[in-house]
């Protein structure tokens, strides 16, 4: 029986090239699977073209799937949750489309009767990683081919494999950048970007360009975490995350230039853009310091580091990920309210306000003003034994130095 393998399929270059080599190659029946994660493909190109390529180049089927709304709710919404940010800033825009995608390819491999599935990644990425174990996570019994790491092809020999094949490709031998796109952002790579000196070309940002010179402000609600409304208009949140990317946007707010680790041990320079991603996860941050009881809230930061770098290991499916969910899901159930942001163009966001029915900020305690309702007495008794062990500790084995340097 001949072996069948769905491919993750992009209609780039590579996956193209990857239909027609893994046939010649390996013998095997092709089936392609496009999952729309809101990536742009439909304004350079439509889905049509796409898949008549896939086709061209010797698949079987090309099978599409809008994936926009469970990306948003099902990955985004966690993501926002934990405030997640690989190494303290990168909003993890691929790393959590590939769980989204992995979960297709298992569920059309076992339409298909398929025995493998298949990427198009090169060793040297994250990508490879998160494909392979979210597949053996989900489905054990599936082989997983990656075609790209085995061909030893360059770009040109790519582009020369696919002429030979007709396959009606839209490179060229000159590529620039490596562009991963889907609804929380778009992750650029290669080209001048690969001298992490040299500042980043303007030339392949497109959701942060400046088109206004004037602030934008906008109200974002969130219910138990989740963004649910923008200056009090409900919306689906796949809907709301691309309005707030417009209009964040439009500011110039949301780019990322940094040399991150990755995986597989390399450090890269990478550059992003993600307006939306990071004006959400700083709003939804802003309303959990209102909320949240201060050991929670000390508690859920030390995980959230933890959880962004399961994701951006590939981990999506992994036992302590799903535990870490459990806590953080708690933790969402109060987190209920509005914030205010404000951007600056270009590029500048702070948050001017939040508010929220659950909050913690009670304003008898925290007063200076008459309406004070904060027992001051009960300070003194309170400092006094916190302070304790250190004044012993000073009185018994010597209190320190006192003496300021002589200027
Ligand atoms: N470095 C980022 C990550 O690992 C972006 C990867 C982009 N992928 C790509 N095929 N260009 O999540």
């Amino acid at each position: 029986m001949t072996k069948r393998v769905v491919l993750a399929y992009s209609g780039g270059l590579d996956t193209s090239v990857a239909v027609r080599w893994m046939i010649q190659e390996w013998g095997v029946e092709v089936i392609c699977l496009l999952v729309d994660v809101g990536q742009d493909v439909k304004s350079s190109e439509s889905f049509a073209e796409i898949k008549a390529r896939a086709l061209a180049a010797g698949a079987l089927e090309c099978v599409t799937v809008d994936a926009k709304r469970e990306m948003a709710e099902e990955f985004c919404a966690p993501a926002i949750f934990a405030n997640a940010l690989y190494e303290g800033k990168y909003p993890l825009v691929s790393a959590l489309s590939r769980p989204v995608i992995d979960r297709h390819l298992v569920d059309q491999a076992r339409k298909f009767n398929a025995q493998a599935v298949a990427h198009g990644c090169t060793g040297k990425g994250n990508d490879q990683v998160r494909f392979e174990v979210g597949t053996h996570a989900l489905a054990p019994e599936l082989e997983v081919l990656a075609p790209a790491r085995n061909w030893g092809m360059t770009r040109a020999d790519s582009v020369d494999f696919a002429q030979k094949w007709e396959i009606p490709i839209k490179a060229t031998k000159e590529k620039i950048y490596s562009i991963d796109e889907n609804l929380w952002g778009r992750a650029i790579e290669c080209g001048a970007i690969e001298d992490p000196w040299a500042a980043p070309p303007e030339e392949p940002y497109t959701l942060t360009r400046v088109t206004t010179t004037e602030p934008v402000e906008l109200t974002l609600s969130f219910v138990s975490g989740v963004p649910s409304a923008i200056d009090g208009v409900n919306m689906e949140l796949a809907e709301l995350i691309a309005a707030v990317n417009a209009r964040a946007g439009s500011t110039g707010f949301g780019r990322l230039d940094m040399v991150e680790n990755r995986r597989v041990g390399i450090k890269s320079r990478e550059v992003y853009e993600c307006p939306g991603a990071l004006a959400l996860i700083t709003a939804h941050a802003d309303l959990e310091d209102l909320v949240l009881e201060r050991d929670v809230h000390h508690e859920k930061a030390r995980l959230e580091s933890r959880w962004a770098e399961l994701v951006y290991d590939g981990m999506w499916f992994s036992p302590l990920k799903e535990a870490l969910d459990a806590f953080i899901a708690d933790t969402q159930r109060h987190v209920t309210g509005d914030v205010r942001l404000r951007f600056d163009p270009p590029g500048l966001l702070r948050v001017v306000g939040r508010r929220s029915p659950k909050a913690l900020y009670d304003y008898g305690l925290a007063t200076y003003e008459a309406a004070d309702t904060f027992r001051h007495s009960d300070a003194e008794g309170f400092v006094h034994i916190y302070g304790l062990g250190v004044k012993t500790w000073a009185a018994r084995q010597g209190a320190k130095n006192s003496t300021p340097p002589t200027p």
